[in-house]
Parts: C-alpha cells; sequence; structure tokens
C-alpha cells in the first residue's frame, strides 16, 4: 500500500514547523559533520564547503536556498552519495553514506534528461521498481497504476513523454522517484522548468504527497517565495566557501493554500527576511553577526 498516514493530532504540521525539534520524537535522518568539498580545475583549487554541519529531521520539508553558485547542487550530490567530499561525514540513518543509498532519492532539475523518450508513462514510472526484479509483472503494474493517480496523471498512461507538457513529464519523474518508496526525496530546482501556473499546482502536489506519505523533502531552490511555501524549515548558504548563513523555521500552518498562505502577513515577513539576508549577502553588506548556525 502506498500511503502511510502521517500523525496529525497533537503533532501537528505547525507545531513541528514552530516548535524547536524534539530529538526523541523525531530522529535526525540526515547529518552532516564537517564537510569539506573542493574542486580542482585547471590547477586551481576552489573550496566549496569547508566546515559545513548540518542535521536534518525526520519528516521535514527542508529548502536550501543560497546564491548562484555556492554549492547548493554540490551539497545534494554529496548528501545522495553521487559526489564525493573531500572531507567530513554524512550519515543516512546513522549510515555513512559511500555512494547511492537504498532509501534516498535524487530528482534532476532537467527532468527531459532522465525521463526515457522511448518508454511511456507507464514504462517510465515502472523503471522505479527496477530493484524489485522478482516482484510479479501484475503487481508492478497495479502499483504504477497507483502512482499514476498519486500524481494525477490518469488517461496518460500509455503516452510517449512527447505527448506530454513540461509539467506532466515532470509529474512522471516524481512518480518514478516516489515508487522506490525512499525514506529521503532530494529535489534539486525541480520546477525550475515549467511555467508559473504548472509550478504552482507541482508545489501543491508535492505538499500533498509529502502530507500522505511517511517522506523528508530536500528541495533546492532559487525561489524564496517557492521555499517559504513549501517548507517546514528553510537553510539559507553564503557564498563559497559556503556557510550556513542562517537556518528559519518556517510557522505557517499546513495544509498550505496557494492563495491563502501567500496572501498571509506572515508569508510576506518571511519571505523578507530571507530575500534580504540573501540579498544583503549578495552584496557584500550582510552583517558577519547574521553568518552563524556552522559548528
Ligand atoms: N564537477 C565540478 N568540477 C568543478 N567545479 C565544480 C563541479 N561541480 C560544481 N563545481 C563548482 O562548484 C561551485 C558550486 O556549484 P553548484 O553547482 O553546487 O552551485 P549551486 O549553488 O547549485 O549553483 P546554481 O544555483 O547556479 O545551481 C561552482 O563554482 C561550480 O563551478
Ligand atoms: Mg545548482
Amino acid at each position: 500500500m502506498l500511503a502511510v498516514a502521517r500523525p496529525i493530532e497533537g503533532d501537528s504540521l505547525l507545531n513541528r514547523a514552530s516548535a524547536p525539534a524534539t530529538p526523541a520524537r523525531r530522529p535526525p535522518v540526515i547529518e552532516a559533520q564537517g564537510l569539506q568539498k573542493s574542486f580542482v580545475v585547471n590547477g586551481k583549487r576552489l573550496a566549496v564547503f569547508e566546515n559545513m554541519s548540518l542535521s536534518i529531521a525526520q519528516g521535514d520539508f527542508v529548502s536550501i536556498v543560497g546564491p548562484s553558485g555556492c554549492g547548493k547542487s554540490t551539497l545534494l550530490k554529496m548528501i545522495s552519495g553521487l559526489e564525493t567530499p573531500s572531507g567530513g561525514d554524512i550519515r543516512f540513518q546513522g549510515a555513512p553514506v559511500t555512494g547511492p543509498a537504498d532509501g534516498m532519492i535524487y530528482v534532476f532539475q532537467q527532468y527531459t534528461k532522465s525521463i526515457f523518450p522511448w518508454r511511456t508513462v507507464l514504462e517510465n514510472i515502472e523503471f522505479g521498481l527496477s530493484s524489485h526484479k522478482n516482484m510479479p509483472r501484475a503487481l508492478a503494474q497495479e502499483k504504477c497504476r497507483e502512482y499514476v493517480q498519486l500524481v494525477g496523471l490518469d488517461g496518460y498512461e500509455h503516452h510517449y513523454p512527447y505527448q506530454l507538457s513540461g509539467g506532466m513529464q515532470q509529474r512522471v519523474v516524481i512518480a518514478r522517484a516516489l515508487i522506490c518508496e525512499p525514506a529521503v526525496l532530494l529535489m534539486d530546482e525541480p520546477f525550475s522548468a515549467v511555467d508559473a501556473l504548472t509550478r504552482a499546482l507541482l508545489q501543491e502536489l508535492i505538499l500533498k504527497i509529502w502530507s500522505d506519505i511517511e517522506l523528508t523533502v530536500l528541495f533546492v531552490t532559487h525561489d524564496v517565495e517557492e521555499a517559504v511555501f513549501l517548507s517546514s524549515q528553510i537553510i539559507s548558504l553564503s557564498r563559497a566557501p559556503a556557510r550556513i548563513h542562517e537556518t528559519v523555521a518556517i510557522d505557517l500552518p499546513y495544509p498550505r493554500d496557494q492563495i491563502a498562505t501567500r496572501a498571509a502577513p506572515r508569508f510576506a515577513e518571511l519571505r523578507k527576511l530571507l530575500f534580504s539576508g540573501i540579498f544583503l549577502q549578495e552584496k557584500g553588506l550582510a552583517p558577519e553577526a547574521l553568518v552563524r548556525g556552522e559548528s
């Protein structure tokens, strides 16, 4: 069965977002300690991370924002095991990450590069089940149909990607990632290539999925408004070598609504707080005192 109920009663998402995390109830699912990463290009060393530490609690929706080139994608790739850190330690559910780990799925920004043009919607989604090779065909098909429904692609099962809009293709990619039933979904600017309305619909979709199934989301975006709308917590990075500039708990109640949430005065306050932090940093005007959150 797909749905694992997310507890709502006393542990409402509003409380979870606004109250300090209680480790006994929500253990960290991802932990990074003293992370270092540098690249050498044409004999020149570029330090992207020198000493980055963070902890992501199970069930959180965490967005990472920061200036272009500060290392957001590199951080996500290191967490996913696709990129090796130059130093430090990353753990997923307490175990060191030494390569792509079962239970963590990375959704690339450019869905056109990760979707198979020669496969139908159903076949693309079924690819997500390739690690379950022993699953009977009928069961696999049933499971795929469940995920087709989840992302709202009913009726398009036998369409090929070229017969779909960009937003629909992105839904296929999301379904293919979710069918693996990951504990953690890592998304790198997943909605940046679609129009504003499709983007709003995909934001609603990902929030609905997150509230329906037991999932931790780590979401990279350039868009501060998108981050505030989606997240329970936002980590804002400084320029490379990146530090955590600030960590902001987003105390807006869930479920969120594209009209009402965005119209809330608190939404505007949070957007201003985050945007001004990034903007002042970009202009070299961020006070040193704001650079915090790193051990
Ligand atoms: N494989 C690589 N080889 C050399 N340098 C790299 C490599 N990958 C990333 N970099 C460098 O590391 C820095 C961080 O890159 P990264 O892609 O993580 O930034 P980003 O924050 O995701 O930027 P954007 O917001 O533009 O996507 C950049 O200066 C980039 O040039
Ligand atoms: Mg990037």
